[in-house]
């Protein structure tokens, strides 16, 4: 077995945690684990773009509509936060580069459902691609990072409630990877469903770790589904794509397969996803269709490029032709439960981004509020472990050389062991996230 060292590990190369490694102090020693290639994140297909409190006065309205869709189980403390913090870190992501659209110099602002003004900053309709490709060429020009890619993590070593690291497998080898802290940022469960808007490759590993050492997880049953997702009658693979909110936002309509509307398009996700599937019941079909057709088609080119283009592909030209969607599983609002600054109830273990569970959505995400809840929170983690590590360096040292040199080491120093072992985490997952609907 291979063994690296590390201050900071952080699994997950999305928004999450390539924020998170950007907010370290650069004397500390970071190790970024990916487990396909690094754009296989859900930051990468994000579309709609980012929520951001537009000024002072917009803090009540903002969080009262994170708090309506939420349907009132959002954790306040961190709605909070994550309103108050919102506008840093859209002020720091403008500074880093991300090419957000902009009128004269300000930001232009579109809308989602529930939101009762426009206020989601966005980079046309790509807005995830350009903020991960941004805080990736930032990352990438730090000498203290070292990534590692296409490496699955599949336990955690722990010695006295503290978490040391994490063993992995690499294509070719196990790795143990020995750290100070540790950050969970690996994304949702989509992978797990039939039918998914996210990378095929994020199955909730870090849940199912959390939950095999009894680390404490937070409404794990909220899942959400995205009320439009492309629908093909056949399709090459299980993830479906997305078509954004947003196109709603700039006044799309949804019809029915009789040509009839059937609900208020910029209503909750939950209400509109559940008003389509009772649509599908009464009508027998398979997907209902939106309607953006009163815009002109060079407005689409620009403003939803990627919707665009790839429909196109399947033979639908958004700016003459309906579009047909049908629900999907999106997003993961329970997780591995976390304080306000991402630390789970392991020591030295911290989950930020869809794996984690803030609290801040509630039972229903309001649009465009988990790229930012990544930005935020992982900021959060960041400070705090720049302290407790600058406080503490020297009771690690102990326990890394404890951790390299007993163990379960022998154990798991053995690929088809840990291959049994990341099997078994995803099948309990499925039962019970998946089979148990
Ligand atoms: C979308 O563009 O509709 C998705 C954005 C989000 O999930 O918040």
């Amino acid at each position: 077995m291979k063994i690296l060292n590390a201050d900071v590990l952080i699994i997950g190369t999305g928004v999450a945690g390539l924020y998170c490694a950007l907010n370290l102090d650069k004397n500390l020693d970071v190790v970024m684990l990916s487990k396909k290639s690094l754009e296989e994140c859900n930051t990468y297909l994000a579309q709609g773009g980012i929520a951001v409190r537009v000024n002072e006065y917009d803090y009540d309205a903002f969080f009262m509509d994170t708090m309506k869709a939420g349907m009132y189980l959002n954790n306040k403390e961190s709605v909070k936060v994550l309103v108050n913090e919102s506008r840093e870190s859209i002020l720091d992501l403008d500074r880093l580069g991300v090419p957000f659209n902009k009128n004269m110099g300000e930001f232009e602002y579109t809308k989602e459902g529930a939101h009762v003004k426009n206020r989601i900053v966005h980079c046309n309709d790509k807005s995830g691609k350009l903020v991960f490709e941004t805080l990736y060429e930032h990352v990438k020009n730090l000498e203290n990072i070292r990534i590692v890619e296409n490496t699955t993590m599949f336990d955690i070593e722990k010695r006295d409630g503290k978490c040391l690291g994490v063993y992995c497998l690499s294509e070719k080898e196990t790795i143990y990877i020995g750290s100070k802290a540790t950050v969970l940022a690996s994304g949702g469960i989509g992978g797990i469903f039939k039918n998914s808007t996210n990378q095929s490759c994020l199955t909730g590993d870090a849940m199912a770790l959390a939950k095999n050492h009894g680390i404490k997880l937070d409404t794990p049953g909220y899942i959400q589904y995205h009320p439009t997702a492309l629908y093909l009658e056949k399709r090459e693979d299980k993830r479906r794509f997305l078509i954004s909110e947003s196109l709603r936002g700039e006044g799309a309509l949804l019809f029915n397969s009789r040509g009839e509307r059937f609900v208020k398009e910029l209503l909750p996700r939950n209400t509109v996803t559940s008003a389509i599937l009772e649509e599908l019941e009464k009508t027998n079909s398979d997907c209902v269709y939106l309607d953006i057709t009163h815009t002109g088609e060079e407005y689409l080119k620009r403003r939803f490029p990627k919707i665009y283009s790839e429909c196109l592909k399947h033979g639908i030209n958004i700016a003459t032709d309906r579009i047909p969607v049908t629900p999907s599983q999106h997003y993961h609002m329970g997780g591995i439960g976390v304080d306000l600054h991402s630390r789970t109830s392991m020591d030295y273990l911290y989950a930020v981004g869809e794996c984690s569970c803030t609290g801040v959505h509630g039972g229903n995400r309001l649009a465009s509020n988990s790229l930012l809840e990544g930005l935020v929170f992982s900021k959060r983690a960041a400070e705090d472990i720049n302290a407790v590590i600058g406080e503490n360096n020297k009771i690690f040292e102990p326990l890394l050389r404890y951790s390299v040199k007993e163990g379960k080491k022998l154990v798991t120093d053995n690929r088809n062991k840990a291959i049994e072992i990341i099997g078994n985490m995803r099948k309990d997952l499925k039962n019970e996230l998946v089979d148990s609907r």
